[in-house]
């Protein structure tokens, strides 16, 4: 503990004060801006470069992801039928349709809601969300009903020697 400071004038509190906290006011303000500055860009610069880091990995990844895959043969789907896949991804849950004589269509299987998983509800006639009552058009799986803000996105398709292939993933 210091002692009394009664009877010291100005100048020798001072001086003792300068003994206590060794710093020039100026100098400190000058170190700190500058610290901070420096570890601003820095971190800034970290920031950038992650992101893109991120970003680089996400465009790489996606473009491995999609391409040609067999899903199944077209014999195998009855008219009215619906056949169950993965695509992109092996956790991607996709779904084929057989319309009419050899009309295909497939889509992500994935609810554009809160990504419940859709299903093929034969009876009505739709596509389903059981999650919160989604139900998407067939033909075109736009959102006929419910909360899904858009569209299940479609997964193109080809036919090559009686099998079908999804040739290009949904878009993100
Ligand atoms: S998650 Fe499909 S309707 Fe909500």
């Amino acid at each position: 503990m210091s002692e009394p400071e009664e009877g010291l004038s100005n100048r020798a509190r001072a001086d003792r004060w300068r003994v206590e906290f060794p710093y020039r006011w100026d100098a400190d303000e000058l170190v700190s801006r500058r610290q901070l500055l420096r570890w601003s860009v820095w971190a800034s610069g970290a920031l950038f470069a992650s992101t893109g880091a991120l970003a680089v990995l996400a465009y790489t990844r996606e473009r491995r992801r999609g391409g040609l895959r067999a899903i199944v043969d077209a014999a195998a789907v009855p008219v009215g039928g619906v056949h169950y896949f993965t695509y992109p991804g092996p956790d991607d849950p996709a779904i084929l349709l057989h319309l009419s004589d050899r009309r295909f269509v497939a889509y992500s299987g994935t609810c554009t809601h809160l990504s419940c998983a859709v299903y093929w509800d034969a009876e009505r006639r739709r596509l389903r969300c059981p999650c919160h009552e989604g139900v998407f058009h067939p033909e075109t799986g736009d959102v006929l009903a419910g909360p899904p803000p858009r569209p299940l996105p479609r997964i193109a398709l080809r036919e090559r020697d009686g099998v079908l292939y999804a040739v290009e993933e949904p878009p993100a």
